[in-house]
C-alpha cells in the first residue's frame, strides 16, 4: 500500500460475518468493486457498475449508530467518506 495514500478503515458484513477492511483513495474504482473483490459474492454487481441490475445493493452506516440507508455500491466512491462506515450486504440480490 502506498504510503502517501489516505488509510480508510471500513467494515464489510455479509452472512453475519464481519470483515474489517483497510483500502485507500481509489484503490478501487467503487465500493462495488471493493466488495466484488474482497467477498466474491455471486450476483453481486451484475451490471459491471452501470447502475442498472440492483444487484450492488447495500446498507450503508456507522459503526456507532443503527442508522443505515440503501445505496449502489457502484455509486460510491472509495474515499475518506467511506472511513469509519459498516456496510452491510444483503444476502438477497434485488
Ligand atoms: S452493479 Fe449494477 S447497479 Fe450497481
Amino acid at each position: 500500500m502506498p504510503s502517501d495514500k489516505s488509510n480508510i478503515p471500513l467494515t464489510l458484513v455479509y452472512k453475519g460475518e464481519y470483515y474489517p477492511i483497510r483500502t485507500y483513495v481509489n484503490e478501487y474504482c467503487s465500493l462495488m468493486t471493493l466488495v466484488s473483490n474482497r467477498l466474491a459474492i455471486p450476483g453481486f454487481g451484475l451490471c459491471c457498475g452501470m447502475g442498472s441490475c440492483g444487484t450492488c445493493m447495500v446498507m450503508m452506516g456507522s459503526k456507532h449508530s443503527s442508522i443505515s440507508r440503501p445505496v449502489l455500491a457502484c455509486d460510491i466512491q472509495v474515499d475518506d467518506e467511506l472511513s469509519n462506515t459498516q456496510i452491510n450486504i444483503p444476502e438477497t440480490r434485488y
